[in-house]
């Protein structure tokens, strides 16, 4: 457990615009910073992040909080990862109370966190074997040393080695007290009826740890060092609950920062091209892993830039396979160049035989747009061959489509017209029929499209109901303007000064209205233990509460156009809010005064038990205070 004093500590040093700022691109908008949502495709921005109140909000998913619950959405770490990801990043020495876990917690942690920690172990092992065993040293930091990478190369990219022995990891392991069974979803080890010893995936081989976003080890690669050898030149964790081979890129951890200075990632095949650009001082790169580009990967880049060049180092076969994902690039908005190596050259080889400088002008000066290079291409080899000219326009045509910027869309067909000698007007309509293709089909990716679809379908078409709703804006009300004064009238020359916590609160109790939202419960019984300790608690205070729904809600709160689209939407007018706080504040407790009314009303009528006549007699009464309600509330309006 980590004490509260540390957690107050972390809450006043974390800076949300830095901890946001290291995956969105934010650009200063006003008093806050706005960048395209890291949850949600979109093409304008409409996450927003206020460095004066700390909180950020994500508009088109409806998310927002503190800088920890940034990441615990972004990274899913749980709150206590989130807290110690901050205190490192910060500096900030955490106080643990140290007692045993009880057997509760013990059982709370998931398979996830055994995963990322063995992780974690497995790789400290590799690295501890490279750097201090025989083995390690003689086999394993020598075949480094042989493509002339560097100590501090190899301990950036943590660099390990994995021993001869068939169970060396699987048998530290289960010394070190973890289960067969977890090791075994790892992948790291399996345990065959003959070897009840286990068997250790990799094996004499070199090992890459591949990172995610934030650092932590999701999965290994390892390659064998004999070039000639029969079995699988590089060999891969096994997809786990924590490595999705779609979702993650090689080296984006090291490279991430690089790559939003740049504002260009450099997108390459393999493991040693990216560990070899960074020694040469190229920091901006990322591998794919020898697999095609997944929608997952491409946002990995797009939180960081729209600017992609693709390193080739294959044949003219290869290339062309890759063309299609590409084409899911170009859809995504990015800005796609290529550069092919000369022959027999790869980045790694190519940066090794020359200096970052000349690497770099390399790079600037002879990559080319996707379009052209594809348009160069298939001309090549379409040659004189009538046909296969057609089949490759319009196999050009269609990544054009893909382009989202009309305009660019023109430049390319007026490119395409002079290479190929083929009308302009004669390409428009080739393009208008791959875009009607294409809006016909289901997307790239439909599984997932389909599902952003949906989400947007139930929030919009959701029917509120307008007493939770009014409930809503209490709670938010009391977050946002809690203390703030009331002057309320109470008599002609006579005014009684509250606050807006009291206020409401008061009215809560004297209906004896139940809360319906467990979370909207959990503030207002915070709220009450507060002024039972005479403590006004607003949104900062609710902001270092442990709870993410609670920041979320405070986030709401504090997120100003939120507000408004929501009261019209409910045709509820307003000028300014904080203008008009004592106001508010008196509309939504009588109007959610009334509400309650009619829901109470409701309930009787549906009431078995009760004597006919008293039903009615009651309803009636209520059906009176509701008609003094509206007639209050036509006043008000
Ligand atoms: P070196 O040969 O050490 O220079 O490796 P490289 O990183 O340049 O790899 P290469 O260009 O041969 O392949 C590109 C990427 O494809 C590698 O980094 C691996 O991620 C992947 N890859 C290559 N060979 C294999 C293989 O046999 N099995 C699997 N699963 N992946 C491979
Ligand atoms: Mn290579």
């Amino acid at each position: 457990m980590i004490s509260k004093a540390s957690i107050d500590k972390i809450f006043s040093t974390v800076r949300v615009e830095e901890i946001v700022g290291e995956y969105v691109q934010l650009k200063r908008a006003g008093a806050n910073l706005k960048g395209l949502s890291p949850f949600r495709d979109e093409k304008t921005p409409s996450f927003v992040v206020s460095p004066s109140k700390q909180i950020w909000k994500d508009f088109s998913s409806g998310k927002g909080g503190t800088a920890i619950s940034f990441l615990m959405e972004l990274e899913g770490f749980t709150y206590p990862e989130a807290l110690r990801h901050v205190a490192k990043k910060y500096g900030i020495e955490l106080e643990e109370n140290q007692r045993e876990l009880s057997e509760e917690e013990k059982q709370a942690q998931t398979d996830k966190d055994l995963l990322y920690k063995i992780h974690e172990v497995a790789n400290h092992y590799f690295q501890e074997i490279l750097w201090d065993s025989d083995e390690g040293k003689s086999i394993g930091l020598s075949y480094f040393k042989e493509r002339e990478l560097k100590d501090e190369t190899v301990r950036k990219f943590q660099l390990g080695y994995s021993p001869e022995k068939k169970n060396a990891f699987t048998e530290y392991a289960l010394e070190k007290g973890y289960e067969k069974e977890i090791l075994e979803k790892s992948g790291l080890s399996i345990f065959p009826e003959n070897a009840p010893a286990g068997i250790d995936r990799f094996r004499e081989r070199v090992i890459f740890p591949i990172h995610g976003f934030s650092g932590r080890v999701l999965g290994f690669g390892a390659r064998i060092l004999k070039n000639n050898a029969k079995t699988a030149k590089y060999l891969n964790s096994p997809e786990t609950e924590i490595y999705h081979k779609s979702n993650v890129l090689y080296g984006i951890y090291q490279s991430k920062q690089a790559i939003s200075k740049n504002q260009l990632c450099l997108l390459t095949e393999g493991y040693m091209d990216v560990v070899s650009l960074h020694q040469s001082g190229i920091e901006n790169v990322v591998a794919s892993s020898g697999t095609a580009l997944t929608i997952e990967q491409i946002k990995l880049i797009k939180r960081l830039t729209e600017n992609v060049t693709i390193l080739f180092d294959g044949d003219a076969a290869g290339i062309k396979a890759s063309f299609r994902s590409i084409d899911l690039l170009l859809s995504e908005g990015m800005n796609i160049r290529v550069l092919l190596f000369p022959d027999g050259d790869d980045p790694d080889s190519f940066a090794r035989k020359h200096p970052q400088e000349f690497v770099e002008n390399f790079i600037r000066t002879e990559a080319k747009d996707f379009i052209d290079f594809k348009a160069e291409i298939l001309l090549q080899e379409a040659e004189n061959d009538p046909i296969k000219k057609a089949e490759a326009v319009r196999d050009i045509v269609k990544s054009v489509a893909f382009v989202e910027n009309p305009l660019k869309q023109e430049i390319y067909l007026k490119e395409i017209s002079g290479k190929f000698g083929l009308s302009e007007q004669s390409l428009f309509n080739e393009l208008n029929i791959q875009k009607q293709i294409q809006k016909n089909q289901p997307k790239i990716a439909p599984a997932k499209e389909e599902k952003q679809k949906l989400e947007i379908v139930t929030e919009s078409g959701f029917s509120v109901d307008p007493l939770l709703f009014l409930e809503e804006k209490l709670v938010e009300l009391m977050l946002k303007y809690g203390d703030q004064i009331l002057e309320l009238q109470i008599a002609e020359n006579q005014t009684h000064k509250t606050t807006v916590i009291e206020e409401i609160i008061r009215h809560l109790e004297e209906d004896d209205y139940e809360i319906l939202s467990s979370v909207n419960k959990k503030v207002v019984d915070e709220i009450k233990s507060g002024i039972q300790n005479s403590e006004l608690r607003t949104g900062n205070f609710f902001l270092t509460l442990m709870d993410e729904n609670i920041s979320e809600k405070v986030a709401d709160a504090f997120a100003e156009p939120y507000e408004t689209s929501n009261w019209e939407k409910h045709k509820i007018y307003f000028q300014k809010e904080d203008e008009l706080v004592p106001k508010i504040v008196n509309d939504v407790i009588i109007r959610h005064k009334r509400e309650f009314i009619v829901k109470l009303i409701k309930e009787l009528k549906d009431q078995e038990e009760i004597a006919e006549i008293e039903k009615y007699d009651k309803i009636i009464r209520l059906n009176e205070i509701r008609r003094e309600i509206d007639e209050e509330l036509f006043r008000i309006v």
